[in-house]
């Protein structure tokens, strides 16, 4: 076991440790875990190209220290709970020991159908055991899992399977969300017939078992293929910096891209920041309710707990289905000790009325977790006063797709907490705020952008076929620094607290969807000629879609036009992505070299325009005037 900091002391003198000696520090954490060749180096690193590598020549496989090694001990504790979107339907316990089995299974099946070690293996599926199972199959074998989110539509699917050339799709019949039934095999239909020409089969696990078309040849059901496979499968030994997984993730500009993950690094910073941050105790029931379609389920339904040999719940529905009382009742049921949300969750919940969680008994929650955004005030309040009954500490967890792992928060019942604060970085994490010029700004109550100073064994090794990307993204706005792409304020405690995101990404209900994205798919519209967007605050979702659009011809009939306009980003990205406002504008405000003005943009979709600055420089000031006026302020 890593070690496991039990006191504000500890922490502050493991913290100091971990600055001086970093390496010494990562491989005390990493010696716990079964290596099958030692590393000759702990880290090999540089920011200018960049080129990090943890764990130099050491050998291993991630799934046996996620099942292997707990057989012995744990073979009949549960290792993984499915509650299904329907409370009628009875829970799934699996041990870890049948974890175990199923996992080498499917495996097996993999290999059987052709899949071999560096090979890219594509998981769109519901939030059913098996998926958790595809993923550490492919990790048993070497292949590189790369999971889309099951919401996202059949042009996303399409463009993420051909970046990265996958061979092989694992996908469900149907995804069961609340009342609906969504077809995502159908959603996999479509995207391959958008030209996935490295796609040989597509592997259909019957969840609902609603009937469905089969293409001959390429489908085969996946009760089919584990049909007389071994329940035993040798792990594939692969390289610490072996590539484990890529994960598509929105930036500033153009699509989005491939963060890849290593195996060695990101096995040990998930499980040391698991064990650490939510104070995890042998016996534990935890229940992240995040989507194993994001890092958040990768890292903390996945990886990190099992890894430290914990119980570990899944969740296949909705926070509001059948009633906004569904949380509370899966907690009561379960016996949940630690439970990790997003503020968009909790605000939707406390959107819904006290109802639903007054005088509901949770003895057994220990500690509150949430992550993905900034939480308000209110919302932090609420879920310490009405869920944790004032007895739990909440760890606001900040980190990325690109971290791999939990990097700023409280350690549960240790660092005292401040309401909204991600409070101080874990140990072996160097943050530090910069200003535009790149300055490091030292000392505290102070302001500016986030960056890492020194590399941590699950930072982002490239962006999958596009390492120049990587590069540019996140280590070329400041020397020697990771950029974060989050402001934030150093309090005069020295504290973190996290403001949001300094450049073209929006946050939007815990999902990070890039405006250029969202252009790109409204100007597909026909009609469009040109648009621009930018998130403002939102009640529930924390941020808002706001799209300012420019059209052709006079339009009819708008509201039929903005319908439309709804109807391609469902298209072209998934519903999540769908504006909340859309405006028609005769025009945008541009710089005189034609750069959209977005600050002016942002304040109108703000609903406030006191202060808008200069705008005699613009090309069309005028054109601030109709917008405004169009937006009714
Ligand atoms: C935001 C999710 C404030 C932040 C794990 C970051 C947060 C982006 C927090 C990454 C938090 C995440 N407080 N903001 N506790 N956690 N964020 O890649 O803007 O989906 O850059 O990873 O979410 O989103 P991602």
């Amino acid at each position: 076991m890593s070690i496991q900091i039990q006191s504000l002391e500890q922490y502050r003198e493991v913290y100091q440790k971990s600055v001086a000696d970093p390496e010494g520090f990562w491989a005390e954490q990493a010696s716990s875990f079964q290596w099958r060749k030692p590393w000759r180096q702990v880290l090999k690193w540089n920011f200018r190209e960049p080129n990090v590598k943890w764990f130099v020549g050491g050998r291993l496989n991630i799934t046996e220290n996620c099942l292997d090694r707990h057989l012995e001990t744990r073979g009949k504790q549960t290792a993984l709970i499915w509650e299904p979107n329907d409370p009628k339907q009875k829970a799934r316990k699996i041990t870890y020991k049948q974890l175990y089995g199923q996992v080498c299974q499917f495996a097996n099946a993999l290999k059987a159908e052709g899949v071999k070690k560096g090979d890219r293996v594509c998981i769109y599926m519901p939030m059913v055991p098996e998926l958790t199972v595809a993923v550490l199959a492919c990790a048993r074998i070497g292949a590189i899992h790369s999971v889309v989110f099951a919401g996202f539509s059949a042009v996303s699917l399409s463009d993420r399977i051909k970046d990265a050339e996958c061979t092989v799709v694992l996908t469900s019949d149907f995804n069961a969300r609340g009342v609906k039934n969504i077809p995502v095999k159908q959603v996999v239909d479509e995207a391959l017939a958008m030209g996935c020409e490295s796609v040989t089969k597509v592997i259909v696990q019957k969840n609902t078992g609603d009937p469905l078309k089969m293409v001959e040849g390429r489908d085969i059901w996946w009760h089919d293929v584990i049909k007389g496979k071994r329940k035993t499968c040798k792990a594939t030994i692969v390289d610490s910096e072996d590539p484990l997984f890529i994960l598509y993730t929105s930036g500033s500009t153009g699509k989005p891209k491939g963060v890849v993950h290593t195996q060695g690094g990101y096995m040990v910073y998930t499980e040391y920041t698991f064990r650490n941050v939510f104070q995890y105790q042998d016996g534990d029931i935890y229940w992240c309710t995040a989507d194993v379609g994001w890092i958040t389920g990768h890292s903390y339904i996945i990886y990190g707990p099992l890894l430290a040999g914990a119980t570990t719940m899944m969740f296949e529905g909705v926070p509001t289905f059948p009633d906004p009382g569904r949380f509370w009742d899966v907690i009561q049921r379960h016996k949940v000790n630690i439970f990790y949300t997003a503020p968009t969750a909790i605000r939707a919940l406390m959107a819904a009325g006290d109802q639903w969680v007054k005088g509901r008994r949770m003895p057994s929650l220990r500690v509150l977790g949430t992550v993905g955004e900034p939480i308000n005030e209110e919302a932090w309040h609420w879920y310490n006063e009405r869920v944790g009954k004032k007895r739990c500490p909440i760890v606001d967890t900040w980190w990325q797709t690109e971290t791999g792992g939990i990097m700023i928060s409280p350690l549960a019942g240790i660092t005292p907490l401040k309401p909204c604060l991600a409070t101080l970085p874990l140990p072996g994490i160097q943050p530090c705020l910069v200003d535009a010029a790149g300055n490091e700004i030292e000392g505290n109550d102070v302001e500016g952008m986030l960056c890492i100073k020194y590399p941590w064994p699950s930072i982002i090794r490239t962006t999958y076929g596009d390492h120049e990307r990587c590069r540019t993204n996140y280590f070329a706005a400041f020397k020697d620094k990771y950029f974060t792409g989050d402001g934030a304020r150093r309090d005069a405690d020295g504290y973190y607290r996290i403001i949001g995101r300094v450049d073209d990404v929006i946050n939007v209900s815990g999902h990070r969807i890039g405006t250029a994205e969202v252009e790109d798919a409204i100007n597909k519209t026909p009609g469009v000629v040109e648009s621009a967007v930018v998130g403002y605050p939102h009640d529930i979702k924390g941020q808002g879609i706001y799209a300012y659009v420019i059209t052709g011809d006079a339009i009819s009939d708008p509201d039929a036009f903005k319908k439309q306009i709804l109807d391609v980003v469902t298209k072209e990205i998934g519903p999540i992505a769908k504006p909340d406002k859309i405006q028609l504008v005769p025009g945008l405000p541009k710089t005189r070299s034609g750069k959209i003005m977005r600050r002016i943009l942002r304040k109108i979709a703000e609903g406030d325009v006191s202060n808008l600055g200069d705008i005699s420089t613009l090309l069309n000031p005028e054109v601030v005037e109709d917008i405004k006026e169009g937006a009714g302020l």
